[in-house]
């Protein structure tokens, strides 16, 4: 063969090998995924009328209107035993109407519809997880129409998780219908390092608590309030960006903690850049937590392009946090943050400050500029960086503000 035949050939081969070669879905999770998951308040009592309730919730409770797009339903949706061919059944007593009428129920209001399950033989609750049945799995999914799946770590075993999440990177890919891939093994093997390439989020820690401060011991391992969560891993904070989000876990707004802590709990998640996920039942909802929740100035703030995960730049005597996050346009989102048993008094004076932001390179420096200051849970502009901010910060709670250049 003529030698530029022969390298044309060659160099068609070599673009047809990487346009096959698998990767994960991309474009997917510009924002942190923002959505409601089954698990915090029903575990695996879960069915088809609870998935239609949050549907239609998110539609006529104005969440969607807010920016909320995937329901996903967490353990304990299939039955005990795949079919004879190998293939994961859905629970036909939970759901009769099979999981496709499920996801198309969801779809027709304009939503997104997701799944779990699990790296291991068995899912964290029992029922038959993924291993060995990766691509075979995927298929199925796709074929319901799944636009997201939560993949969990129980009966890992020996397995090593950089290359177990590759695997069902790669069955998703294989199965042609783009899911967001939701790596959840809680932060134990360091996905921060490793899962770019391969997931759209990572959880960082073990299961969230519906509590402020607390460690809730199961035998072997332990779940942990919002200010655990919070705290346990520094220094990773660089590892988080637009497809590929530190995954603070789901939210327990609404579950029983107080106003306050529920409110630190939203703004916190929100600063840090997590998906949003909501963990409580959208039918009980209260008019306070549905306002918590669907707080879009809020909202802007963790959906915000530039997908910066706050900074800490204060701690004074673990009583009061300040946490800053730049923001697209110049602005930054500021939130103080009162962790202590007693109302905080704060007088912060502007000008004695300047915040340097190491991923942007961005200066925040006050004498030099001056800055309209806008209280996000109050919607009203509370002055300028100019004048000494005098506020109280309740008990467990916030005040979170955004900077706008004047
Ligand atoms: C693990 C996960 C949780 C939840 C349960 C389900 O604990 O971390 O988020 O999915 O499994 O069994």
């Amino acid at each position: 063969m003529h030698s530029l035949a022969k390298s044309t050939l060659f160099l068609l081969l070599l673009l047809a090998a990487l346009s096959a070669h698998a990767q994960k879905f991309e474009g997917l999770a510009t924002r942190p995924p923002l959505g409601w998951n089954s698990w915090n308040t029903f575990a695996t009592n879960i069915n088809e009328q609870l998935v239609k309730d949050m549907a239609d919730l998110f539609v006529s409770s104005g969440l969607k209107d807010a920016g909320y797009e995937y329901i996903v339903l967490d353990d304990g949706w299939m039955a005990k035993e795949r079919d004879a061919s190998g293939n994961l059944i859905a629970d036909p007593v939970k759901f009769p109407g099979g999981m496709k009428a499920v996801a198309d129920y969801v779809h027709a209001r304009g939503l997104k519809f997701g799944l779990y399950n699990c790296a291991g033989s068995k899912t964290c609750a029992g029922y038959p997880g993924s291993r060995g049945h990766e691509y075979q799995d995927a298929r199925l999914y796709a074929s319901w129409g799944v636009d997201f799946l939560k993949y969990d770590w129980c009966g890992a075993g020996k397995m090593n998780a950089e290359e177990a999440y590759t695997t069902m990177r790669d069955a998703l890919y294989a199965a042609k219908r783009p899911m967001v891939f939701s790596i959840c093994e809680w932060g134990d093997n360091q996905p921060w390092n490793w899962a770019t390439p391969i997931g759209h989020l990572w959880r960082i820690t073990g299961d969230i608590a519906n509590c402020w401060n607390c460690e809730e011991g199961h035998g072997s391992w332990s779940s942990w309030g919002v200010l655990r969560i919070l705290d346990m891993r520094k220094g990773i904070r660089k590892a988080s960006g637009p497809g590929h989000w530190n995954d603070f876990d789901m939210m327990e707004v609404g579950n029983g903690m107080t106003v306050s802590e529920d409110r630190a709990h939203f703004a916190l998640w929100s600063m840090m850049a997590s998906p949003l996920i909501m963990g409580n039942d959208l039918r009980s909802a209260s008019k306070q937590t549905l306002e918590i929740l669907g707080n879009k100035e809020v909202i802007a703030v963790n959906q915000d392009s530039l997908g910066i995960q706050a900074m800490r730049y204060l701690d004074e005597n673990g009583d009061l946090d300040v946490w800053a996050k730049p923001l697209s346009n110049g602005d930054w989102a500021i939130c103080f943050l009162n962790r202590s048993e007693t109302p905080y008094q704060l007088q912060f004076d502007w000008s004695k400050h300047r915040i340097s932001e190491d991923i942007t390179g961005r200066n925040l420096q006050f004498s030099d500029a001056n800055y309209q200051v806008r209280d996000l849970f109050q919607h009203k502009n509370i002055g300028t960086t100019k004048v000494v901010l005098n506020a109280v910060v309740p008990v467990h709670d916030v005040i979170m503000l955004r900077l706008q250049k004047s």
